[in-house]
């Protein structure tokens, strides 16, 4: 997860965000994996209350003040937040996590603030075949593979 992280950062020119946030005072990463997304972004953003939730703890226990993580299935109907109390939901290579994608979006406006943003960064493969190597065709049919686990998964 880490080195996969490292390859997102390079994709999208070493940035955390593009959402242009203007004084935020909390944050939000659902599916935040080792968490290292809220603490990079607590370097921006030290007076900002940054959570993470994750289905699994493996988030770091030392960590600055002002980041937190927390056990929660964003498939849940209700989260454990307020509604309308984040400036700023973000989710990062989250794409099959969920049963329903636009439902985490619906969710995420009930619980940003007015003027609020909610980003999502997720990545699409294009392979780059080695001549003699791959063949398209071989990739075409990993793909639909792919494709039809997707489906049988309900995702
Ligand atoms: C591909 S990793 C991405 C981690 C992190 N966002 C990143 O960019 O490094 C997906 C993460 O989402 C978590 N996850 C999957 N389903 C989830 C759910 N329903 N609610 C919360 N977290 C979930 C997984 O445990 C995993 O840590």
């Amino acid at each position: 997860m880490e080195l996969h992280y490292d390859m997102i950062r390079l994709a999208i020119g070493d940035r955390e965000f593009f959402a242009p946030l203007d004084n935020p005072r909390k944050m939000l990463d659902i599916g935040t994996g080792t968490g290292r997304w809220p603490v990079e972004m607590s370097e921006f953003f030290p007076n900002c209350e940054i959570t993470g939730t994750d289905l699994s703890a493996i988030q770091p226990v030392s960590v600055p003040p002002n980041v937190h993580f927390v056990l929660d299935d964003a498939n849940e109907d209700d989260w454990l937040y307020s509604p309308n109390s984040f400036d700023y939901i973000h989710t990062r290579m989250m794409l099959g996590c969920f049963e329903d994608f636009r439902e985490i979006i619906k969710k995420s406006f009930k619980y940003l603030r007015p003027g609020g943003w909610m980003e999502s960064q997720v990545r699409f493969s294009v392979v780059a075949l080695a001549v003699g190597r791959v063949s398209g065709a071989d990739y075409s049919k990993c793909r639909s593979s792919c494709r039809s686990c997707i489906a049988t998964m309900g995702r």
